[in-house]
């Protein structure tokens, strides 16, 4: 079977990789075929940032720009893209980029390891928000660095380095040649089509329908912020990749007037950005998944199709009440997200079928939301326990419930004996204590390196309690500065 050749723009030519096998990753292309070994690989699997490069595409007239793990990515999702490695910032004459100069004014290196992933994480800030005008604040740089890790510096330097290169003298990505040369590649690229190879980027829904239904062996993929660990740390193989995050009909956010659909092919970073829009309580929830870089590569329908235990996104959109609409050829069916899981990450899905939106309903009155993250680390971290509670009062009474939650079982789960002692309830202390009490006999949770078994029961009710506080205008836990000075040396 072909591999289709991969060709991307990089400092202003276009590079073509040819035979490249597709479960090939952009990093093992990047240091082994094309050598540039300034990209790093640390970790292998999206936590560290060692590896970081940006990539770039055409959005609304202009280049959006991406950090991204290029360790875990396939090397045939760039194609098509602009992309830039730890190699290309400098100029000809070794002047430094501004997000190196200012490394090196703020002392922001010492083993210089983790270097080249900080320096492209700071390359998409500055591309993002020095070129548009916006400042750079140290708390929208622990956003954007959220993904990198440092074992000897200290983030303290480093933070300085991201204020500090919005002062240097400007340099500017020609973005008019980039986004021509993006554009005679889309066109030769739509003139000599790839029918069909081993791996597959369809563009049109239908198409991927019926590749869906030609190939039920392919192996699905989105940003392969997960799959992308079964070829580094399990070494799997897949003859054939079906890639989904092409197809235009999935890339959209719509907004109805009872609720807004998101495409499973849109990245976590724009489908959070849609959630908190609805319900703001959620920013620092959202900001919480993973690191900045996995958030701009994986998708919500990634997620949600992979069915981890301790994904982050399936409490909380069981919680909302959120709906999944399957799609193959055969037709389309929608069913509850609780409904989709069958055990530890097997689903209903058929061989023919792809998850296509997640339906979520709108806020209503008297809705009260919260979702809780329990994790060793602020940042880029997996939850121990997750726990999403979302009540509907009417006069102090319970008229809604729904409560999801993480880490507690061998699928995400909906905690219905919780749900049954608040419903149709005085919300009081009492009731809650009580559900706090009834998510602790649900579940039956394990111990792993995360937490004891013991450990998450008693966060689950302690949450319920915590829940209880914080809907009596209790303030809670003064999440942002601890984020503050858990970065502090
Ligand atoms: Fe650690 Fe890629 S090598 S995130
Ligand atoms: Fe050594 Fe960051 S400078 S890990």
């Amino acid at each position: 079977m072909a591999s289709k050749t991969i060709r991307f723009v990089r400092r202003g030519e276009l590079v073509s990789v040819g035979n490249v096998p597709p479960d090939r990753t952009l990093l093992e292309v990047l240091r082994e075929d094309l050598g540039c070994t300034g990209t790093k690989e640390g970790c292998g699997e999206g936590d560290c940032g060692a590896c970081t490069v940006v990539v770039a595409e055409p959005h609304q007239g202009a280049l959006a720009y991406k950090a991204i793990n290029s360790c875990i990515r396939l090397a045939h999702s760039v194609d098509g893209l602009a992309l830039w490695t730890v190699e290309d910032l400098a100029a000809a004459d070794g002047t430094l980029h501004p997000a190196q100069e200012a490394m090196v004014q703020c002392h922001g290196s010492q083993c210089g390891f983790c270097t080249p992933g900080f320096v492209m994480s700071l390359f998409g800030l500055y591309q993002n928000r020095v070129c548009a005008g916006q400042p750079v604040t140290r708390e929208q740089a622990q956003v954007d660095l959220s993904g990198n890790l440092c074992r000897c510096t200290g983030y303290r330097p480093i933070l300085d380095a991201a204020v500090r290169m919005a002062e240097l003298p400007p340099v500017r990505v020609d973005e008019a040649q980039v986004l021509a040369q993006l554009e005679a590649l889309a066109a030769s690229t739509a003139t000599s089509p790839a029918a069909d190879g081993d791996y597959v980027a369809p563009t049109r829904l239908a198409d991927l329908l019926a590749l869906r239904a030609a190939h039920p062996d392919a192996q699905v993929v989105a940003g392969c912020t997960d799959v992308g660990l079964w070829v580094t740390k399990q070494h799997r193989h897949f003859p054939r990749v079906l890639d989904v995050t092409r197809v235009q009909e999935l890339r959209r956010v719509e907004t109805y007037p009872h609720h807004i659909a998101i495409g499973a092919a849109v990245p976590l970073t724009e489908a959070f950005e849609a959630l908190v829009a609805e319900r703001p309580q959620l920013a620092a929830f959202a900001h919480r998944f993973a690191g900045l870089p996995v958030r701009n590569s994986g998708t919500l329908g990634g997620n949600v199709a992979n069915g981890s235990p301790i994904g982050d996104s399936m409490p909380l959109l069981i919680a909302l009440g959120a709906n999944l609409v399957l799609l193959s050829t055969r037709g389309h069916r929608e069913l509850p997200l609780e409904a989709f899981y069958t055990g530890y990450r097997r689903n209903v899905l058929a061989a023919d079928e792809v998850v296509a939106w997640i339906k979520v309903p709108r806020p209503v009155a008297g809705e009260c939301l919260r979702a809780y993250k329990i994790s060793k680390r602020w940042d880029d971290d997996i939850s121990a326990v997750c726990l999403a509670v979302n009540l509907t009062l009417q006069d102090g009474v319970v008229r809604g419930v729904r409560i999801g939650a993480g880490g507690v079982a061998a699928t995400p789960a909906r905690a219905t004996e919780a749900e049954a002692t608040l419903r149709g309830q005085p919300w009081t202390e009492a009731a809650a204590i009580a559900a706090g009490e009834a998510l602790r006999t649900q579940f039956q949770p394990i111990s792993d390196m995360r937490a004891s078994a013991d450990y998450r029961r008693e966060v689950l009710g302690n949450l319920m309690r915590r829940f209880w506080l914080e809907s009596q205008g209790t303030p809670g836990v003064h999440l942002e500065s601890f984020r503050l000075e858990a970065v502090s040396p």
